[in-house]
């Protein structure tokens, strides 16, 4: 098989809750939250995808990186309003697709994405 000199994929580090560095390789076209779910790293990502939860928040360590991405649309930024921890670099993982331009970026994850941590509610045990 001929190989193609374009990039195919980038290196992306998450950095967990706990501060661990984990660098993967996210082809090129494919979300944050897939390449998360295929890495078994700790992104929920509730709704797959579909803009109907923030629970696949992350945070861009980087502005540099965080200019390269596609405006969030209203739907994102309603969502992103709900997230736990929010920040001036903040997006939703499901919606950041990576593209050669992203290589080398890092992605933090917050420390709570609970949705019932909203309201401080603790479910209790019987
Ligand atoms: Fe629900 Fe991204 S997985 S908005």
């Amino acid at each position: 098989m001929a190989k193609k000199t374009r990039k195919r994929w980038i290196e992306v580090t998450f950095v967990t809750k706990e501060g661990d560095r984990k660098t993967i390789r996210v082809p090129v076209g494919m979300s944050m939250l897939e390449a998360a779910h295929e890495n078994d790293i700790e992104l929920e990502g509730a709704c797959e995808g579909s803009l109907a939860c923030s629970t696949c928040h992350v945070i861009v360590k980087d502005e540099k990186f965080y200019r390269m991405l596609k405006e969030p649309s209203d739907e994102e930024n309603d969502m992103l309003d709900l997230a736990f921890g929010l920040t001036e670099t903040s997006r939703l993982g499901c919606q950041v697709i990576a593209k050669p331009e992203l290589n080398g970026m890092e992605l933090a994850l917050p420390a709570a994405t609970r949705n019932f941590a909203v309201d401080g509610h603790v479910p209790k045990p019987h």
